[in-house]
């Protein structure tokens, strides 16, 4: 990786510090140590060759690896997201951290906050990740970050226990390894996708099982090895409309409900409004819609492609109830300059209850879980009996854990 002149001035500092300021003013960045990390680590020495200054140092990923398929397998987080996650982490000076997924620079942002006394592991299965990410180490000043190829399935034990283990990439399951090397007090942060949405949990550990004390929407590149876990995706137009499914016990009629979208939709608004800053609102009703113990899946579009046709709340991520031959996602509709409200859109010979089931799960989010701390998320072996829940509680099961996402006080 060369670096070009200008690169190598002073000029790098200042749109770091630029950075640094606007996480802080953001709320991303609350800790001093983190603060200092961000200041301290060039981001640009781990970006590709030709990436500019202002890419390198964007509130934005970094795509470094595409697949055959063009999609990226490997990039620099987004600093926001890469300063929750060491925060939510709590490191001290002289804890030991393993990472899952590498490139170099958050691992060299964690050996900051962990000092000269701490340890950092970092894996990656990808042999060239591993390569760009020794390289940029040494010439960023970490040469004690210890970067593995391996598939980080098997987390990486010689080094353990540790004090975190934090997952870079994004997984279906919480692999044994993961929990076994923690130390007891110890922190896993993972972005886990449940029902194809995934959260970054802040996972610890109780008995016998893991519980979230936060979680936050994110998106990362999707794991690759014995854990690799793709959704299905039914294409409705091509790939300009993907019903996205991660519930292998799901059926639909991939032909019904392509033909459903010939004949004319349901339209039914509820009147629950939304701001459209207002993310935590669109985080906890997606995660609510996709805690029902029903068919669901997403709704991901290309807008331009299918305007007149669709118009999802969300383009990516766009909550959908299902029967066999019929759905209904979530839309939204202006008010006024501040305010939207929520409504149901749907397709099929079952639509017009999918939408007035789904209007009716929004009015119950609105009166009983809006503005509230959100569900609560655990962690369990798979097989375990979980006792009764008194609140709505869907399970997510996996091969090594299922996750129960409990929405408490909830009331029919
Ligand atoms: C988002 S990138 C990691 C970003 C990195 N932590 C940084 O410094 O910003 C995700 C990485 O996970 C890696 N990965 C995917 N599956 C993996 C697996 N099973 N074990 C280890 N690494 C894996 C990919 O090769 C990719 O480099």
């Amino acid at each position: 990786m060369s670096v070009s002149p200008d690169v190598q001035d002073h000029v790098p500092e200042r749109v770091r510090q630029q950075l640094v300021d606007q996480l802080i003013a953001r709320g991303w960045i609350k800790q001093p140590a983190v603060a200092a990390a961000f200041t301290a680590v060039p981001r640009h020495l781990f970006a590709p060759d030709g990436t500019s200054l202002e890419a390198a140092y964007a509130n934005d990923t970094v795509v470094t690896r595409r697949g055959p398929d063009g999609k990226a397998t490997s990039s620099i987080s987004a600093p926001w997201l890469q300063a929750y996650m060491i925060e939510t982490a709590r490191l001290k000076p002289g804890a030991r951290v393993l990472e899952i997924g590498s490139g170099g620079y958050n691992a060299a942002l964690l050996a900051e906050v962990v000092g000269a006394a701490g340890t950092v592991v970092t894996v990656d299965i990808d042999a060239q990740v591993v390569a760009n990410a020794r390289t940029g180490l040494v010439r960023a000043g970490y040469p004690q970050v210890k970067v593995i190829c391996a598939d980080g399935e098997h987390g990486y034990a010689d080094a353990g226990p540790y004090d975190a283990v934090i997952v870079t990439v994004e997984t279906s399951d919480v692999p044994p390894a993961w929990i076994q090397q923690l130390a007891p007090d110890g922190v896993l942060v993972i972005p886990l996708r449940m029902r194809g949405h995934t959260r970054c949990l802040t996972l610890q550990t109780d008995g016998d099982h893991l519980v979230a004390a936060a979680a936050l929407q994110c998106g990362f590149v999707s794991m690759q090895g014995h854990g690799r876990d793709p959704v299905r995706r039914v294409p409705l137009r091509g790939d300009d409309a993907v019903l996205v499914l991660d519930d292998p016990t799901t059926h639909v009629d991939e032909d019904a409900l392509r033909a459903a979208l010939d004949k004319p939709g349901v339209q039914q608004w509820s009147t629950v409004t939304v701001a459209l800053d207002d993310g935590s609102a669109f985080e906890s009703v997606h995660l609510w819609l996709a805690s029902q113990p029903r068919p669901y899946g997403i709704l991901t579009v290309d807008r331009e492609k299918t305007v007149g046709l669709l118009d999802p709340q969300d383009r990516f991520f766009c909550p959908t109830l299902l029967t066999d031959d019929s759905f209904a996602y979530l839309t939204l509709q202006k008010q006024d300059a501040e305010t939207w409200r929520f409504g149901a859109h749907g397709y099929g010979p079952a639509a017009g209850t999918l939408v007035a089931d789904l209007v009716d799960l929004l009015t119950v989010w609105d009166e009983q879980h809006r503005g509230g701390s959100g569900p609560l998320i655990t962690v369990h072996p798979a097989g375990t009996r979980l006792p009764e829940s008194s609140g709505l509680q869907l399970l997510v099961p996996r091969r090594y854990t299922t996750t129960a996402i409990t929405w408490p006080g909830h009331k029919l």
